[in-house]
Parts: C-alpha cells; structure tokens; sequence
C-alpha cells in the first residue's frame, strides 16, 4: 500500500482551519489515528465524546509538536518525566502529570493530572505545529472498539461525525502509546506499549506495573476494550488446531488468529497467520481484527502469544478484547493478565 506520508499545505490548512472553528480533525499518529479537538475550546473536545460515544469522566491525551508548550499544560514537570520525554519523544510515549490550572476539566475527566504525548508521525507533526497548540484526541473509534490504523478505519468507524480525515496511510506501531504516571517518587506503567517496562526502567529505575486500586479511568477498563464484535477466545498456542476443529464441528464458521500457519486444513474456518514478531503482529492486530469481524463467523479464536515483556503490550489488548480465554487441558489458561 502507498503511504502518504507527508499532507499538502492546503489539507493542512484546512485541518487547521477547522480545528479553530472547534471542529473534530482525524489525524494519523504512529501508534492509531487519534480523534482531534482543540484542547483548549471544551465545546470542541465534547464533540470528541459525542462523536465516540465515550463517558465524560475518561481524560483524552493532548498532543504536542515538541515539549516547548508543556508548561501550558503541566503545573510541574517530574525530573523522570523530563528524563523520559528526553529518551521516547517524539514518540509512542504519553506521560501523565500534574495539570495546569488553566486546563479545561473535560480534557482531565476533571483529574489533577494530564496525559500529554509529542507524537512522531510526520502529518501528526506537521498538523501540531501549523495548528500551534495542543490537540486533544483519544483513539478515533466507537467507544470501546478496536482502534483505527488506517483512514478507512475511521471512515467506516465514525463517518459523517468527522469532516476532515487526514491519511497518512497505515500506522507503522498500531497499538497505542504505552503511558506512564509519576505519583510522589512512583513511575507507574498504565498501558503497555511499544515503548516496554524495560526501556522505561533503563532510563528510570524501577517502574510498577498496572494502576493502583480501582479506577473506572485507566486505559481500556470496562469489561471489554478494543474489541471486535464477534465473540473472541484466547486459546492457548499448542490447542489452536483441534480447537478450531472443535469449535467449526457441524459447519459453523469460525475465524483464527494464529501466529503459525495451520497443521492441517480446516474446513470452515479463516485462517490468519500474524507471525512471530511482536512488531508486525502488532502494526497488523488491528486490521486483522477487523478483517475477521467482517467475515461473517461466530467466534474468532486467537492463538494466545509467547511470554515476555516484548508482547505486553499485544497480550494486553487481546485479553481486553477477549470475551472468555479457553481452558487448557491441563486445567491452566494460557493467558497471564499484564494489567489487573
Ligand atoms: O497512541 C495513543 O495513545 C492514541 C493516539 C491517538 O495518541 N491515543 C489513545 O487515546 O489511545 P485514548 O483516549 O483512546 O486512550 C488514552 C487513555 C485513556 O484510556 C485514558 O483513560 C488515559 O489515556 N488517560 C488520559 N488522561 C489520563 C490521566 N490524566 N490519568 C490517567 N489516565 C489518563
Ligand atoms: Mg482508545
């Protein structure tokens, strides 16, 4: 597929234009097309929640063309915060910190803290600096649904909601930014992402992993997230054939997201062979999923992935978009949750 990489000055322009007439604007990023708003116009970033039918209490991310602003955003930058935005910005990092004063609540879901990200995506880029502010954008998809990696995903997703689509072709991350938040001396880890426990810890030091307590706003928190339609099952890797010969007996159509191709053929059933590699398993998940959504079948079963931090971010969203995790024959799920 050709990517656009780079937009013209005038659909720049006209992005622009109607980001300060308190328009939405879909724009690509690296990691999904975010929905945009002018983050400082409330009236603007309610649309945002309106055309996604998302709850008002979930903060979106502001998104910046370089760290140059954030004091309009932030009250107090941490030095790990600094440190972090140093090493992954540009980039699939967003940082949660205190809020400035003048920030308006319907940004921070009323919070003390913002989430801001520098993103790396040259249209992205371009888009933030001729606009001159902060663009505030949560993923442009329905409310709890995949997320869009492509303009046609948000097309298809969000229609005559959003006037003007930049396409920058297909995200090269495709799952979203990892986040982190700083509480005292703490550096909290709130969504896997492309950017790993690891990397964080060789810049900072010791992370902890996953949100404190309960809390309705952390990332992807209602029973399912980032989800398809169709009813979907984490299998564990060795039980991905006979269960797909399980669940298709008697004609049903059932859909595979594997990381291997098939041991042997199967009737009825659609087989997609993501691959080993956590990055490209990663850029095509989204769109995988849709694909399987749009076929017609009565369950979708995907092979669960390896261990290790490199597929937190993928085992992460899979069990949030997992309606059940099926059993193995030894009694144990495949599947350890990342995230509480
Ligand atoms: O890659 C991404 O992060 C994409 C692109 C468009 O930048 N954006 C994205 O936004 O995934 P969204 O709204 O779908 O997910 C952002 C998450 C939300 O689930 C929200 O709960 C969390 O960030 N968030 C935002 N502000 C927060 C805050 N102050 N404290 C804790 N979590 C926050
Ligand atoms: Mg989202």
């Amino acid at each position: 597929m050709a990517r656009a990489v780079r937009a013209t000055q005038v659909e720049i322009e006209t992005a622009v234009q109607a980001l300060r007439d308190g328009e939405l604007v879909a724009f690509p990023t690296e990691t999904v097309y975010g929905l945009g708003a002018n983050a400082q116009n409330p009236a603007a970033v309610r649309k945002i929640f309106a055309a996604k039918g998302r709850p008002a209490a979930h903060p979106v991310i502001v998104h910046l063309d370089s760290p140059r602003f954030l004091h309009r955003w932030v009250r107090e930058v941490p030095q790990a915060a600094t440190r972090l935005a140093e090493s992954f910005w540009p980039g699939p990092l967003t940082l949660v910190m205190p809020r400035a004063p003048q920030v308006h609540d319907v940004v921070t879901g009323g919070q003390d803290t913002i989430a801001i990200r520098v993103p790396a995506h040259p249209m992205a880029q371009q888009l933030l600096t001729a606009f001159g502010g902060g663009i505030a954008a949560p993923s442009a998809n329905r409310y709890g649904r995949l997320s869009p990696t492509r303009a046609e995903h948000v097309r298809e997703e969000l229609g005559d909601a959003v006037r003007i689509i930049l396409d920058g072709g297909e995200c090269q991350i495709g799952l979203e930014s990892t986040i982190v938040s700083f509480e005292g001396a703490n550096i909290r880890l709130l969504r896997p992402g492309s950017v790993t426990a690891a990397q964080i810890r060789q810049v900072v030091g010791e992370v902890l992993i996953g949100a404190a307590g309960e809390s309705p706003r952390v990332p992807g928190s209602s029973p399912t997230h980032y989800a398809p339609l169709t009813p979907m099952t984490i299998v564990p890797a060795g039980e991905i054939d006979a269960q797909a010969d399980a669940a298709s007996a008697g004609g049903r159509r059932i859909a595979v997201l594997a990381q291997r191709l098939p041991l042997r053929s199967h009737k009825y059933v659609t087989w997609i062979n993501a691959g080993r590699k956590p990055e490209s398993y990663s850029r095509d998940l989204y769109n995988n999923l849709r694909a399987l959504d749009r076929g017609g079948c009565q369950r979708i079963l995907v092979q669960d992935v390896p261990e290790g931090e490199r597929w937190d971010a993928v085992r992460d969203r899979l069990l949030k978009a997992a309606t059940s995790i099926a059993e193995s024959d030894d009694g144990t799920t495949g599947t350890r949750a990342v995230l509480p």
